[in-house]
């Protein structure tokens, strides 16, 4: 189990930083256009409207492209937590499965992305755990909301020229040995945790409540 666990663990450093980078750049709101006919200057000054504003997320409600979405989500889903739930299973005190949610879940991002042209997978929250999770504006805004409306069904978002769909991921009773308060941790686990994530604000969650989203993005 040792040498399992120091396999696990050597595949977190490899591939600890395998962050998304999601962000779309936001177009200049003013553009001056060159003088070229000696026309007024005054009506050169072309105005452009941001294609889109960080603080404005754009729901779209079609069914077909949340289906797409949670058809790539689920495929994902489908690998990752078989995993963990076997490395759960095997080992009492969740040590060995807690470097498989980390190291095996990513590994598995990086698999699913790489054979499934140009979808992206990835997993976030507001309090996240690995700093490579963070979230985007975007991705902030949707778990805002679907604290705030508590209804947890996936939604679909367009960013121009892809769309994202967001599957929300509730606290489960199996999800506390890791995320939840500070008695339902084993204190091994704790020390891992802090060992291994030092800025860690992914504990202190309770059952039902929102942990974070699962994320697919893919072209239009
Ligand atoms: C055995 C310990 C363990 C269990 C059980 C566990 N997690 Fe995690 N979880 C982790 C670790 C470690 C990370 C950091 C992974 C990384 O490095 O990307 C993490 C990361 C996450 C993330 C990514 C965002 C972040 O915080 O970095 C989400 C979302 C998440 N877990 C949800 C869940 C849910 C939902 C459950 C229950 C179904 C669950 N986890 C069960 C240990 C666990």
């Amino acid at each position: 189990m040792k040498k399992k666990f120091y396999i696990l663990s050597s595949l977190i450093l490899l591939i600890g930083c395998n962050n998304i980078d999601s962000s779309t750049p936001i177009p200049n709101s003013k553009e001056v256009v060159r003088n070229t006919n000696s026309v007024n200057v005054a009506q050169q000054v072309v105005e452009t409207t941001p294609t889109r504003t960080l603080s404005k997320v754009k729901y779209i409600d079609k069914p077909i492209v949340i289906e797409q979405g949670m058809l790539h989500i689920k495929g994902f889903m489908g690998t990752i937590q078989p995993t963990l739930k076997s490395a759960l299973q095997q080992d009492g005190d969740h040590a060995t499965a807690m470097s498989a949610c980390s190291s095996v879940a990513m590994q598995m991002t990086n698999d699913y992305n790489n054979i499934t042209n140009g979808v992206k997978i990835r997993r976030t929250a507001l309090k996240y755990r690995n700093p490579a999770n963070k979230p985007d504006e975007v991705d902030k805004e949707v778990m805002y909301r679907f604290q705030a409306v508590k209804n947890f069904k996936p939604v679909a978002v367009d960013m121009g020229s892809s769309y994202r769909v967001y599957k929300p991921l509730i606290t489960k009773a199996s999800c506390l040995y890791c995320h939840g308060s500070k008695s339902d941790i084993n204190p091994k686990i704790a020390k891992m945790i802090q060992k291994k994530y030092p800025h860690d604000m992914a504990t202190g969650f309770k059952l039902g409540e929102l942990r974070g989203v699962v994320v697919a993005e893919f072209p239009k």
